[in-house]
């Protein structure tokens, strides 16, 4: 994808009505603070149109990103924030159901792990349900450039066995800070997803 023009066309919170894009959604899902807004900024080669935050629980909308008026780049809020209460988990969870569930345009759905940390119960949770809304979701391995080369492999393979991720799913080690992954990423969307 050559990035001509990108723009943060729709925020969703949890009282707004979902858009009703005629165009195709590849949304990205994870942990909060596991980088998916940092990605995003990657793959639209721009440094903050995403905000991001060391801190966790940064995007707490659904955020679409029109790229080229020919498809849209999802920022969904992360999950397993600590300091969140029950009911604001619970409408996270509500949120995410209905947009996983009712879009008709969503084509694929990146679940993005810290290369560094095993998958937790959370993960795990995020995997097997986006499982069941009927998507077979590509792992991005994120935070690349903060492990050993020598680790990349050993910790691809925990994130594997820890997600027990079905035979041919595609994992992608990808650094916001490199941008290594970026290309394979979006050399999958095209040739996967669009078109
Ligand atoms: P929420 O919006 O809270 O769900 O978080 P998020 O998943 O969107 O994470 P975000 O992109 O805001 O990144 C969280 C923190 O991790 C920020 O301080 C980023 O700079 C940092 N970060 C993200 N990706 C990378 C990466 O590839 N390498 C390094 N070193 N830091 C990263
Ligand atoms: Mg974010």
């Amino acid at each position: 994808m050559v990035i001509k023009n990108v723009n943060l066309e729709t925020v969703c919170g949890i009282t707004s009505k979902l858009p009703d894009h005629t165009l195709p959604e590849i949304a990205f899902a994870g942990k909060s603070n596991v980088g998916k807004s940092s990605l995003i900024n990657a793959l639209m080669n721009r440094k903050a149109l995403a905000r991001t935050s060391a801190k966790p629980g940064k995007t707490q909308t659904i955020n679409f990103y029109n790229i080229n008026e020919e498809m849209y780049l999802v920022d969904l809020p992360g999950y397993g924030y600590a300091k969140v209460s029950e009911q604001e988990k619970a409408q996270w969870g509500k949120l995410i159901e209905r947009y996983l569930h009712g879009s008709k345009q969503l084509r694929a759905v990146f679940l993005l792990i810290d290369i560094r940390h095993d998958p937790s119960a959370n993960d795990k949770m995020m995997y097997d349900w986006i499982v069941d809304q009927g998507f077979n979701p590509i792992i991005i391995a994120t935070k690349l450039d903060k492990l050993k080369r020598s680790q990349v492999q050993k910790q691809v393979k925990a994130i594997k066995t820890g997600l027990k991720l079905l035979p041919g799913t595609v994992v992608i080690p990808f650094s916001a800070e490199t941008k290594q992954g970026r290309d394979e990423i979006w050399n999958l969307v095209d040739t996967e997803f669009l078109g």
